[in-house]
C-alpha cells in the first residue's frame, strides 16, 4: 500500500534569466512504513523535494499524492490541517519557538490541533529517549545545537504522524547521538508504522535505510540505485 506518490514533478524558481530548474520530472512512490534516504550533492534539489511533499511550496508541474489526497488541490486551510495531522517535519534550522520551553515546543503541534488530546506520557517518553528530559523546562537558546535538533525531532514525532520528512536531521549531531537519533526514528517508524523520508549526506546512514533515492541536478539518478516507481 502506497502512502506517497510523486508524479512528474518539476520545480522552477524565479523567472526568465533568473530561472532555476530545481527539479526535473521527478517520479517515485513510497510504501507505508518505508524508511527512505534521499541523497545528493548540495544544490541538487533535496530540500525542494521535501518542501513540496510537505506542502510548504507548490510544484511548477506534476502531482503529489499523500494518502490519496492530491495536496495541491487542497485549500490552504485544509492543507494546514492535513499537514498537522499527517506530516512531521524536522528541518535543518530547528525552527523552535524561542519563547516556549522545550516541553512546550515538543507539545506544540498537538496543542495546536484542537481535535487531538496531548499524550503527555508519549511526550515524556520521547524526551527521555532523546536524552533531553532534564532540559524540558529550559528554553531553546539555553541548549546546544544537538539538543535543539533532538527537540525538533521530538516535536516532529509528537503527533505520531504517518509521514516524517527530515532534512538532514543528524547533520549537527556527533556520531553517538546520530546513532541514537537513527535508532529512535527506526523504532518510532516500526511501532507506529510511520514512513520516513530523510535527506542525509551520510552514506553509512543512507545504507541503513530500506531504500536510497539519489538526486543529481534535480533528477533521480536511476543508474546509482535511485528508483522510480
Ligand atoms: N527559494 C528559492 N529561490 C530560488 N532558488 C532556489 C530556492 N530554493 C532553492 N533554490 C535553488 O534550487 C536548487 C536546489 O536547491 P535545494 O533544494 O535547496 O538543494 P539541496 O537541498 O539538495 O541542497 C539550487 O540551485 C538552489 O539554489
Ligand atoms: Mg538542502
Amino acid at each position: 500500500m502506497e502512502i506517497l506518490q510523486v508524479k512528474h514533478i518539476h520545480k522552477i524558481y524565479g523567472e526568465k534569466e533568473n530561472e532555476v530548474h530545481a527539479l526535473r520530472d521527478v517520479t517515485f512512490s513510497v510504501k507505508i512504513g518505508e524508511f527512505i534516504a534521499i541523497v545528493g550533492t548540495s544544490g541538487s534539489g533535496k530540500s525542494t523535494l521535501l518542501n513540496l511533499i510537505g506542502g510548504l511550496d507548490t510544484p511548477t508541474q506534476g502531482q503529489i499524492i499523500i494518502r490519496g489526497h492530491n495536496i495541491a488541490a487542497l485549500r490552504r486551510k485544509e492543507l494546514t490541517i492535513f499537514r498537522r495531522r499527517n506530516i512531521g517535519f524536522v528541518f535543518q534550522n530547528y525552527s523552535l519557538m524561542p519563547v516556549l520551553n522545550i516541553y512546550d515546543n515538543v507539545a506544540l503541534p498537538v496543542t495546536f490541533d484542537k481535535g487531538k488530546h496531548v499524550d503527555h506520557d508519549y511526550i515524556c517518553e520521547l524526551l527521555k529517549g532523546l536524552g533531553i528530559w532534564d532540559k524540558r523546562k529550559r528554553f531553546p537558546n539555553e541548549l546546544s545545537g544537538g539538543q535543539q535538533q533532538r527537540t525538533a525531532l521530538a516535536r516532529a514525532l509528537a503527533n505520531k504522524p504517518a509521514l516524517i520528512l527530515a532534512d538532514e536531521p543528524t547533520g549537527n549531531l556527533d556520531t553517538s547521538t546520530t546513532v541514537e537519533v537513527m535508532g529512535l526514528l527506526k523504532e518510532s517508524s516500526r511501532r507506529y508504522n510511520q514512513t520516513i523520508l530523510m535527506v542525509t549526506h551520510n552514506e553509512a546512514l543512507a545504507q541503513a535505510c530500506d531504500r536510497i533515492i539519489r538526486i543529481e541536478d534535480g533528477q533521480i539518478n536511476c543508474a546509482k540505485g535511485g528508483e522510480t516507481i
